[in-house]
């Protein structure tokens, strides 16, 4: 992965502090930032959801650190900024279900601990804080593609935190002048990415299942559809949204995926393919606060950021299934 550089700039000589860094899509981005030679790369987890495995690799490294802390604590966040030239922020709790269930963790972590980086990030006058944000903003809007600029209403507190993100991060970009960039990012998918836990994933799920030889669960008739993204073009974003120079690209929001529309139906078939399965899916009843389609116009991004995805669904699925069967099983056959 990443045989080609996302960035023209000089990073020998940057600091980067990659929050979530030991999660699916931080660990990713840090992957990225030490095989460049990254002059530090600080990760700040909690290791609430991700594993220290994720960042194993780097422990020994000079130009590594790692900080077992929390975002809600206001000052872990001013010591972890101190010094830092780019923050790619990517802590937080994910899943609609888990916030449905528990709003005031997700909030916690979410919005306080977003708002305590953000201020951070100001006070250490970083150069440009790249965030997290979430294609579930879109709410109940139903137009397609989705489009930045319209948005319906959150429908679960996990979108209602990461709109919150959006509306602070314009705040303090227009009253302190930091340089903010939102990444609505449309059902990632890749290597590190947990098939366990009660709020894991679709893709990780129906891995998990194919290789334990298990009838995966689809919720409602799996005509539902997402943009599914390789984590490789999620990293290829966060670099290039840290340096993009492109006039107006910073104080902006912009969805990242693929471009393309699958329904669970085709992901699961592609996947039962890859893996030369027989099993069939186990159809259960529809998943409360799920939007039925989804599909990114990315023009936005192309523009402001250079941002041009290029690994496919399919190939990403490849890259995905031999991880998953080298980490969780052995019954690829291929
Ligand atoms: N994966 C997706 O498809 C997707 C889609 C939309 C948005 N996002 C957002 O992208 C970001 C990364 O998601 P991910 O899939 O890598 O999730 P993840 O759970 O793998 O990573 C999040 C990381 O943040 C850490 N964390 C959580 N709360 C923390 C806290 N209070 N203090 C310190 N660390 C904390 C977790 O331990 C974990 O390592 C999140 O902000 C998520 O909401 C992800």
């Amino acid at each position: 992965m990443y045989e080609t550089p996302f960035h023209t700039d000089d990073i020998s000589g940057s600091t980067f502090l990659i929050t979530g860094g030991a999660g699916f899509v931080g660990s990713n981005i840090v992957a990225y930032l030490m095989k460049y030679g990254a002059g530090k790369v600080c990760v700040l987890d909690n290791l609430c959801e991700g594993k220290i495995q994720n960042i194993e690799p780097f422990l020994n490294e000079p130009n590594f650190e790692f900080i077992n802390g929390d975002i809600s604590n206001a000052e872990t966040c001013k010591q972890a900024c101190a010094g830092v030239d780019y923050i790619s922020h990517q802590a937080a709790l994910g899943s609609v279900p888990r916030s449905l269930e528990t709003p005031l963790l997700t909030n916690e972590a979410n919005v306080t601990g977003f708002l305590n980086m953000l201020t951070a990030a100001k006070d250490a006058k970083v150069k440009r804080f790249v965030y997290a944000s979430s294609s579930s903003v879109y709410g109940d809007s139903l137009k397609l593609p989705k489009v930045e600029e319209h948005i319906g209403d959150p429908l679960s507190p996990y979108a209602a935190s990461k709109f919150v993100n959006e509306v602070y991060a314009g705040v303090y970009a227009l009253n302190y002048g930091i340089e903010v960039v939102g990444l609505r990012y449309f059902n990632i998918f890749g290597p590190n990415q947990k098939p366990d836990g009660p709020y894991a994933a679709v893709i990780p799920l129906f891995m998990d299942a194919l290789l334990k030889g298990k009838s995966p669960f689809i919720n409602g008739d799996g005509e539902q559809s997402r943009d599914f993204t390789f984590v490789e073009n999620a990293v290829q974003a966060n670099i290039r949204a840290m340096f993009s120079q492109v006039p107006g690209a910073a104080g902006k929001v912009y969805n990242i995926a693929f471009g393309e529309r699958t329904t669970i139906n085709q992901l699961y078939f592609t996947l039962k393919e890859i893996v030369g399965s027989n099993i069939d899916p186990t159809y259960r009843e529809a998943r409360k606060g799920d939007v039925r389609d989804s599909l990114a116009d990315i023009s936005k991004a192309r523009a402001y950021l250079g941002y041009d995805p290029k690994v496919s669904i399919r190939d990403g699925l490849d890259i995905t299934i031999k991880w998953f069967a080298e980490h969780y099983g052995n019954q690829v056959t291929q």
